[in-house]
């Protein structure tokens, strides 16, 4: 990279209306974000109590302008000053990445700018980057509402998958458990916040594929052990949902430990690489779960990475710095380039590994 190129972000996959301008300059440590908008959609799909597909898809296309037009002028920069437009192409609900897609072909060919079309799991899979000189490559676990896995990031467009689950994602796990307790959506920050009030010891709930060969997670078993608290118990209080959602998150720091353990072997044996652990998604938002991270890190000698909340959660700042990237890589793509629901990161061990049979999980395989 020779000069600093200046990047609009545009993310729609799931239910956040989000835009982004951002710098990356040759020589400096981290990019600089000159706008980052999210508009979030929680209270239309709060009523339904999980995202509803149409629903997203009409308010992206209902907000994403504003948010765009909103993100350049924080910016303070008008499209003619860009160097290139970034939209996430996948993977998520179709409708919306197509919204998302489009409007940014739409600037891109308006303003004769590149088009690049971004993997919304690598905007992830970059994000510590945004507020860290986080170098390749690093052991990355990806925890949000659509995908659960582990990744070993070698270098941009590299990554190799080490381990996913093979049911639920975490922050599924999340939202399925706020679902049976009756406490909202999204579900994640109210399990934290509850399990905070409660007994973590109470409730003996299984730790699944604890101690199994290989990094790969399950929560449905977690899930189902929790319905039959909750249907033992009858209506359970304030209390007994408090010491349910300390009991599930106990279950999960416990298996988190255990699976990263085993992601740490394979992520030396293969690369033999300094250790560095990143966490990124919605669910790297939980304290318990970076604090159990932090410590696991240092146990095991690996520096540890998490970007701040409003970067785990889904934002455009790391589509656009995804973008920026692979625009510096000398990458663009064809303004033919099309959405798509699924797009894993790993395509080969998708294909010879697949966690999920086809057809069944979508986006998460
Ligand atoms: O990355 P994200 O915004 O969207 C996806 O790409 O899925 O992640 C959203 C997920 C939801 O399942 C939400 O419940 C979970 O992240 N989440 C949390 C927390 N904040 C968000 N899970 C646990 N604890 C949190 N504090
Ligand atoms: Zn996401």
């Amino acid at each position: 990279m020779t000069r600093p190129l200046t990047v609009l972000g545009i993310e729609s996959s799931c239910d956040e209306t989000a835009a982004a301008v951002l710098r990356i300059e040759p020589g400096a440590p981290t990019p600089t974000v000159l706008s980052d908008i999210v508009l979030g959609q929680a209270a239309a799909h709060a009523p339904f109590r999980g995202v509803v597909p149409e629903i997203a898809a009409r308010a992206h296309v209902e907000g994403l302008d504003g948010v765009i037009a909103a993100a350049m002028r924080e910016a303070g920069l008008g499209f003619a000053e860009l160097d290139g437009v970034a939209a996430t192409a996948g993977p998520g609900l179709i409708g919306g990445v197509m919204v998302g897609l489009v409007a940014g072909k739409a600037i891109a060919l308006a303003h004769d700018k590149p088009l690049i079309a971004v993997n919304h799991l690598e905007g992830h899979a970059l994000s510590p980057r945004l507020s860290a000189p986080v170098a390749f490559p690093y052991l990355l676990l990806l925890v949000s509402g659509g995908h659960c896995q582990f990744i070993a990031v070698l270098g941009l467009g590299q990554y190799r998958r080490l381990g996913s689950t093979i049911d639920d994602a975490l922050g599924e796990a999340f939202d399925k458990t706020a679902k049976l307790l009756d406490l909202g959506f999204p579900g994640g920050p109210a399990v934290e916040a509850l399990a905070a009030k409660g007994d973590p010891r109470r409730f003996e709930l299984p730790r699944p594929l604890l101690g199994r060969e290989g990094c790969d997670f399950s929560f449905a078993g977690l899930k189902t052990a929790l319905v039959r608290e909750v249907e033992r118990l009858g209506a359970p209080s304030d209390q007994d949902k408090a010491d349910l959602c300390a009991s599930f998150q106990a279950a999960v720091l416990d298996v988190i430990e255990d699976r990263i353990r085993h992601a740490m072997r394979a992520f030396d044996g293969f690369w033999g690489a300094e250790g560095r652990l990143v966490v990124a998604g919605g669910v790297a938002a939980n304290r318990a779960i970076r604090a159990k991270l932090e410590d696991l890190a240092e146990t095991n000698r690996y520096a540890f990475y998490a970007p701040p909340s409003k970067w785990c959660t889904d934002n455009a700042a790391m589509i656009a710095l995804a973008g920026a990237e692979r625009l510096a890589a000398g990458f663009s793509d064809d303004l033919a380039v099309a959405a798509r629901p699924r797009w894993p990161l790993d395509e080969v061990a998708a294909l010879t590994r697949p966690s999920h049979k086809p057809g069944r999980k979508g986006a998460k395989a």
